[in-house]
């Protein structure tokens, strides 16, 4: 593994868009004080320049080089949960160029919790830009094959690690007024983060201009009509005999043959679930289904994060009628 993160490291030095792991998703990294870098990512992955990118980083002192008036609560966040899932907007310093923070004077932080990523940190010296390794709006990648299918031919590398251990991306807090705000729901979740900070406000809401654009509302799609559903045993009954494949969370009782579903965990485990959520939905999305109906997992802890992506997947107009 040691000479695939030196090529890595090389590639990065001299400006190239590299592929990394992380334990949520693949990003799309690229030397955080590096323009030119930067703006082959926006490129590559054809994102509205609007739309800030995070900065993944080795260690809790080397936040003091890139952001500034950090709230007490924002340094014990990143105490409790670094390296983690979590994402810390905090006001930026001068060296973050303004292509990386959409011209915000805030910038997104997070230390990645993988081996690979962190060795590869440890080798540069400086911090890697990365918004999710898959072009804008659609599926986000959680092993190195997603990468390579979406982008593979735009880009010089991509680092192997595996599949991502939690499979949905880090969860975003922000502050206004020193107070936290939540604004993207995430691999960690509001109760974790409650336990260490008391409750905290959601901002996790679509608009033309988010503060998180994560949050736009058609967003982690596959290109197969997608919908989400309350009440998938009678989706299922009523669509049996018709080209529609179902992306379930719960065993179904139904005679449903092999190859029209996946199911995102046989245990149903949430934590199962949400690791696997990108890449049931990459599988799905190719088997040329005429729609797919996904099934709404129960609304708590992690299952509020994956539905938000169920939901931010599905098509705008829900007049579903395939006849
Ligand atoms: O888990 C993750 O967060 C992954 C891995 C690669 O770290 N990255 C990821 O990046 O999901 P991306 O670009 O797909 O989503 C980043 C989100 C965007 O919606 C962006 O708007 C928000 O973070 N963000 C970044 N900087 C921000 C800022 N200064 N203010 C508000 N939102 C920000
Ligand atoms: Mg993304």
């Amino acid at each position: 593994m040691k000479k695939e993160i030196k090529v890595a490291a090389n590639l990065l030095q001299q400006g190239y868009v590299v592929a990394i792991p992380t334990e949520t998703v693949y990003g799309l990294a690229a030397n955080a004080f590096d323009e030119k870098a930067l703006a082959q990512i926006f490129e590559i992955k054809k994102r509205p320049l609007f739309n800030p990118l995070i900065v993944h980083i080795k260690s809790i002192d080397y936040l003091h080089t890139i952001a500034k008036n950090i709230p007490a609560i924002a340094l014990d966040l990143a105490n409790h949960f670094w390296p983690g899932a979590l994402t810390l907007v905090l006001e930026k310093k001068s060296i973050i160029p303004d292509i990386v923070t959409g011209g915000k004077n805030t910038v997104g932080i997070r230390i990645p919790s993988h081996t690979i990523a962190l060795s590869l940190l440890e080798k540069l010296d400086f911090p890697l830009a990365a918004p999710s390794a898959n072009p804008f709006g659609y599926i986000s990648p959680t092993t190195s094959e997603h990468v390579k299918k979406q982008l593979g031919d735009k880009i010089p590398y991509i680092l192997e690690g595996g599949s991502c251990e939690k499979g949905i991306e880090s969860t975003i807090i922000g502050f206004e007024n020193n107070k936290p705000i939540l604004y993207r729901v995430g691999a960690i979740s509001k109760e974790e983060i409650e336990k260490i900070i008391g409750k905290i406000e959601t901002k996790n809401t679509a608009s033309a201009s988010p503060e998180a654009p994560g949050m736009l509302s058609k967003h982690y799609s596959p290109k197969t009509k997608f919908f989400v559903s309350e009440n998938i045993s009678d989706n299922i009954e009523n669509n049996i005999n018709k080209n529609i494949g179902f992306l379930l969370f719960k065993k179904t009782s139904q005679p449903l043959s092999y190859n029209k579903y996946i199911q995102l965990s046989l245990n149903e485990d949430i934590n199962e679930a949400a690791q696997n959520l990108y890449a049931a939905m990459h599988r799905l999305d190719a088997m040329n289904f005429e729609a797919i109906y996904a099934e709404k997992v129960p609304e708590k802890g992690i299952g509020i994060s994956i539905n938000d992506r169920l939901y931010r997947a599905q098509e705008e107009n829900f007049d579903f009628t395939i006849e």
